[in-house]
């Protein structure tokens, strides 16, 4: 019987430089898709994955996170006292049971690998899941329930991957695949971190979603630096593959990388899209803005 993944990791300890000047104050986990913020659906999908407690890898200029999750007593009080019923009840859907968040503080950006490394202590030794909150993932099954339904049958370390066109291996981190687990599933025999065009081993880029076994905590001990000066989760997890069993699963559903503006912006149409009030008005809009010419015309 497999151990359960009962605790996950949501590193938000970076500066987000690329969304600079709105990151000077505000985290960019807390920018908005739609009416959320990014990482309230990153929350969402880990508690729909049967997540008990959730571990925030924090830094800096990140309180608001905290606060975002927690009871907002005065405004509450005062939704309350108008019966405004419907937006109680939203904040409370969303709020965790409580008890059942961490925070920790990487203090200063050493790379993702120090990040999580900074999660031991509460992880403990049991295997745990690892969300990057900068991904939002649209699916039908929450993607991280997709993965505790596959590790329930395979067990191991299993990372969420997802096709990308060939010309673009070179902008990710990419898996080389051996025997079929099963119809979405493979053992994964390398990664590579941004190949070279024309020699990625797949086309499967590494999606930000993450079930690991606890010796990964050794590895990333040993603190050493990587790509970039950085302590990186990849490195870590070559050096474990060669003694354990890990597995790719290729989810239904679609990733947006809300960590760069395009995929942001694409987030925000794609969630918006949901919403059938919303879509009437975006949909002649977004027809008018395509008939315009590019600004660089
Ligand atoms: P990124 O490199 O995409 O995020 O890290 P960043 O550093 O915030 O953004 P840019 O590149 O400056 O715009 C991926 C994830 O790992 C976390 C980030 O918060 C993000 O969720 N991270 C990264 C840490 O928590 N600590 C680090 O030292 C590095």
């Amino acid at each position: 019987m497999n151990k359960p993944i009962r605790k996950a990791v949501l590193p938000v300890a970076g500066l987000g430089t690329r969304f600079l000047p709105a990151t000077k104050a505000v985290p960019k986990e807390m920018l908005t898709i739609v009416d959320r913020p990014i990482i309230q659906y990153v929350v969402d999908e880990a508690r729909a994955g049967g997540i008990e407690h959730i571990v925030f890898v924090t830094g800096r200029n990140k309180q608001v996170i905290e606060d975002h999750f927690d009871i907002a007593y005065e405004l509450e009080d005062t939704l309350r006292t108008r019966n405004k019923t419907a937006a109680l009840e939203l904040l409370e859907k969303h709020r965790p049971q409580p008890g059942s968040t961490s925070f920790t503080r990487q203090q200063a950006p050493l790379g993702l690998g120090h990040a999580i490394w900074c999660a031991r202590d509460i992880i403990g030794d049991e295997p745990f899941a690892i969300l990057l909150p900068d991904v939002i993932i649209k699916s039908q099954v929450s993607c991280l329930k997709q993965m505790v339904d596959l590790y329930e049958h395979t067990g191991g370390n299993i990372i969420a991957v997802e096709e990308v066109p060939e010309d673009q291996t070179h902008n990710y981190g990419i898996v080389e695949l051996s025997d079929r687990i099963a119809a979405n599933a493979s053992r994964i025999s390398n990664m590579v971190e941004k190949p070279a065009p024309g020699t990625a081993p797949s086309n499967l880029m590494i999606t930000g979603r993450y079930i690991l076994q606890p010796e990964i905590f050794d590895l990333l001990s040993s603190q050493d630096t990587g790509a970039g000066g950085e302590i990186q989760l990849t490195d870590s997890m070559l050096s474990m593959m060669k003694g354990q069993h890990f597995a790719s699963l290729k989810f239904e559903g679609r990733s947006y990388d809300c960590g760069n503006k395009a995929g942001f912006l694409s987030a925000n149409i794609a969630f918006g899209m949901d919403d059938p009030k919303l879509a009437e008005q975006l949909v002649p809009f977004m027809e008018e803005m395509i008939k315009q010419p590019l600004a660089a015309e």
